[in-house]
């Protein structure tokens, strides 16, 4: 969780991580006077500074704070929609610490769907994962209102049509003991249509009953983690993962 109090930092660090050079370069840039403090001189690379109030210059260049992204993983619990803003319902957004603006949900769960929901102010990466063509792998943890068999699962592997322009893309279906009457699976799929888990398994003969998102490229819903709780991801691991 994030401090309410304003963070400060050392001038040659804020500068090094606005791009302005590696930190021996901003050194030496503060130290040839080329770098200003609102409007005065600063020559001490260790001076804090608060990239929300003070005006940080080099070169007489207005060096703006860099937007700080955050990345909760949220285990969604049902009743939830997965949106910043609704007016009737409630929205994931209530679930995680309002820390950064312009957070919100990186795709979408149905409102009776649990599992894991990343949500983040960074746009870049929301657009990594769900562009067309990225093909990120989503897991689903499926229950059904009867067990499938082996070729219904082939079905679902190999393609079901479920009313769009073309059939589904190869997806793998992972069939688990059955409990009592009900079916289980695992089901990873591609590609993100609307309700797609829910179709595919209808377009094969039964309803889904309980459905929960496991993964989702690189991320994985932790175990432990109680539904509608979250982590905060750290950005240094998240950033450089191949998400797909
Ligand atoms: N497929 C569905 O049918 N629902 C979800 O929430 C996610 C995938």
């Amino acid at each position: 969780m994030k401090k309410e109090t304003k963070t400060t930092l050392r001038l040659d660090k804020y500068l090094a991580d606005s791009g302005a050079g590696t930190r021996s370069e901003v050194k030496e840039m503060i130290r040839k006077s080329r770098v200003k403090v609102n409007g005065e001189t600063e020559k001490k690379p260790e001076r804090k500074i608060c990239p929300e109030q003070d005006r940080v210059e080099l070169d007489q260049i207005w060096i703006r704070p860099q937007p700080e992204f955050v990345y909760y993983l949220l285990n969604k619990p049902a009743g939830y929609v997965s949106a910043t803003t609704d007016p009737a319902e409630k929205t994931v957004l209530e679930l995680v610490p309002q820390t950064a603006k312009g957070l919100f949900p990186v795709g979408r769960l149905d409102k009776d769907t649990e599992g894991l929901l990343l949500i983040t102010n960074d746009g870049m990466l929301a657009h990594r994962l769900l562009s067309p063509g990225k093909h990120v792998d989503k897991t689903y943890y499926v229950e059904t209102e009867r067990p499938l068999t082996p070729e219904e699962a082939a079905k679902l592997e190999n393609g079901v049509d479920i009313g769009e322009k073309n059939p589904t893309l190869p997806a793998r279906a992972e069939l688990l003991p059955p409990e009592g009457t009900k079916g289980r699976l695992h089901l990873t799929i591609h590609e993100g249509k609307y309700h797609q888990v829910k179709r595919m398994v209808h377009a094969v003969g039964t309803e889904v009953t309980y459905l929960k998102r496991i993964s989702m490229g690189s991320l994985a819903l932790p175990e432990n983690l109680p539904v509608g709780s979250f982590i905060e991801l750290d950005p240094e691991t998240i950033k450089p993962r191949p998400l797909q």
